[in-house]
């Protein structure tokens, strides 16, 4: 598969990448590549620097916004708005609009909803099947979250399936204030509230019951997303710059993603160094020592300095070229300035081949 195939074929795409190697961007750019092949592409940011809005210049809102551009398709861009993002899942799930009010108003939903939407990964996700499930959209770029470890967007839905299977219900809700809830023990009730707090009490048994009866709807959900995740159009692009760390942690996350059966669809080494000379460093080193007395004995020793950073970029990208085998790899250069606008994302996306 090549850049263009992805632009062209891919249905769904998921930037992964450390922080601030470029992923924000990158989807950006692939959007634009996408849209430029006459699809219908939405491009879901987690940006909390809000650098994709401000590139695009438009507010940004929970719902793709269509941004104008000299391309054939359509091309949306969203932030994630995690919190809303949850609130839509609960309405959707809820039995009836007062079970879904109930929900939304309960003091215990609105601090676990902070708590869980805080995790981004969950909201990325079901924005991404609510998306994809809508029909509007061929393609969906997924810029992923900003974790420390990448692999938690992959692992969201399976955790949520976990959470609902008791662990974490388990963790918020001492057993014996599920056991009075359950059993309807008001005096029970009565007795846990002395020690932890009336409100809590009331607060839990109200949330425990208005959501009786959703969380199959959600496991559901939650398995669904699991096979979107991992349907034949969905592929991962890796994001990482030539440096050693960036590089390190991306050959980690890539044998991860492959072991976990995923198809990593490209490698994108961003911020790469433009290279000056075919020669080898070596070579350029004996120039420059012939030179040192003369006038180009300082230049020499810039493009000494500046080559031989390009030699250790480039044998790190071969390494990670050989555990992607297959996939596509391309180098999009450092550009001498920050990506601010649409027209810096159309210059990296014409990198995208
Ligand atoms: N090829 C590039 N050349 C120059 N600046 C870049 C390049 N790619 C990204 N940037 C800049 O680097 C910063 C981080 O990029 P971003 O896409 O937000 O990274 P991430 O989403 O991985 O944190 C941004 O200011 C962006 O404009
Ligand atoms: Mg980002």
């Amino acid at each position: 598969m090549t850049f263009d195939a992805i632009a062209r074929e891919a249905t769904v795409v998921l930037c992964a990448g450390t922080g601030g190697v470029g992923k924000t961007t990158i989807a950006a750019a692939l959007g634009v590549r996408a849209a430029a092949e006459g699809r219908r592409v939405a491009v879901i940011t987690v940006d909390p620097a809000r650098r994709l809005a401000d590139a695009v210049g438009i507010p940004l809102s929970n719902r793709p916004q269509p941004i104008d551009g000299p391309w054939p398709g359509e091309l949306s861009a969203m932030m994630l708005d995690a919190k809303a993002t949850f609130d839509d899942l609960v309405v959707r799930e809820a039995g009836s609009d007062e079970q879904a009010r109930h929900i939304l108003d309960n003091r215990l939903y609105q601090n676990l909803s902070g708590v869980l939407s805080g995790t981004q990964e969950f909201m990325a996700n079901e924005k991404l099947f609510e998306l994809h499930q809508s029909g509007e959209f061929d393609l969906i770029v997924v810029d992923t979250p900003p974790t420390r470890n990448a692999l938690d967007f992959l692992e969201a839905p399976e955790k949520l399936v976990g959470f609902l299977d008791g662990k974490l219900m388990r963790l918020l809700f001492p057993r014996t204030i599920r056991r009075a809830v359950n059993a309807g023990l008001r005096l029970m009730l009565r007795q846990v509230s002395s020690v932890v707090g009336a409100r809590i009490v009331e607060d839990g048994e109200a949330f425990l019951r208005a959501f009786q009866g959703m969380e199959d709807g959600f496991r559901q959900r939650a398995k669904q997303v699991t096979g979107l995740l991992s349907d034949s159009g969905t592929t991962v692009l890796l994001v990482t710059t030539p440096r050693r760390e960036s590089i390190a942690e991306t050959r980690w996350f890539a044998e991860q993603v492959l072991a976990r059966g995923m198809r990593i669809g490209g490698l994108v080494v961003n911020r790469s160094h433009p290279s000056f000379s075919d020669r080898p460093v070596t070579e350029l080193s004996e120039l420059s020592a012939q030179h040192s007395e003369g006038p180009l004995g300082a230049a020499f020793a810039a493009l000494v300095d500046a080559q031989t950073t390009v030699e250790a970029e480039r044998t790190a990208v071969a390494e990670l070229s050989a555990l992607v085998a297959g996939a596509p790899v391309v180098e999009v250069p450092l550009l001498p300035h920050d990506v601010r606008d649409m027209e810096g994302v159309e210059t990296i996306a014409r990198h995208l081949r």
